[in-house]
């Protein structure tokens, strides 16, 4: 299977990308094929809310490396997507991101959505926020009648707040685990 995952921590050598990669490394050990877009070395705004997309086949208007990565989704089986947790929710980054993933609502078909989050936060029960707008927005897909857009599940780390704090945390096996199990 092709798996990407979507990192969207500005912070470089951060807790994300490191969990992330522990994620990427048991995909790669069961053989599937993995890629890593750091969103924050792509260049590309807010979505312009035109709508321009779901009137054209799935064309956004804005040229910019959104265009690339919209292609990557297409063509892979799984998307994981890796945010810290900012204020309860993901980063803006990622944010931005998914509203420009709108193109995709009408003809995305067969993926499974995987969600990677951490924070300082001692507590899974402080990931309600961000599992649920992770739940709405993989959701959204079945609103457009789109089949097999599945939220496959989450890995959550707690009480990651330094970089690197993630490494003492069970969600390192655990992101292991889901790649391996994928
Ligand atoms: C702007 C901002 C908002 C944050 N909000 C939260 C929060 O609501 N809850 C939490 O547990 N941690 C919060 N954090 C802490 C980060 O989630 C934590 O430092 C995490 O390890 C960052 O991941 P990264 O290293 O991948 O960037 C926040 C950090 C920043 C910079």
């Amino acid at each position: 299977m092709k798996v990407l995952v979507i990192h969207g921590s500005m912070r470089k050598n951060g807790n994300t990308g490191i969990l992330a990669d522990e994620f990427i490394r048991g995909a790669q050990e069961a053989g599937h094929e993995t890629e890593k877009v750091e969103l924050r070395d792509k260049t590309f705004g807010d979505c312009f809310g035109c709508r321009a997309c779901h009137n054209n086949g799935g064309t956004c208007v804005q040229k910019d490396d959104m265009a690339e990565v919209l292609e990557k989704i297409k063509a892979a089986d799984v998307i994981v997507l890796a945010s810290p947790l900012y204020y309860f929710t993901w980063t803006g980054l990622m944010k931005r991101f998914l509203d420009r993933t709108y193109p995709l609502l009408p003809i995305l078909k067969d993926k499974d959505f995987y969600l990677l989050t951490l924070g300082g936060v001692p507590d899974k029960k402080f990931m309600d926020n961000i599992l649920s707008d992770f739940a709405m927005y993989v959701g959204c897909f079945k609103e457009f009648n789109q089949v097999g857009v599945r939220n496959a599940g989450a890995v959550i780390g707690t009480s990651a707040l330094a970089p690197g704090a993630i490494r003492e945390s069970a969600a390192m096996q655990e992101a292991y685990e889901t790649g391996k199990n994928l």
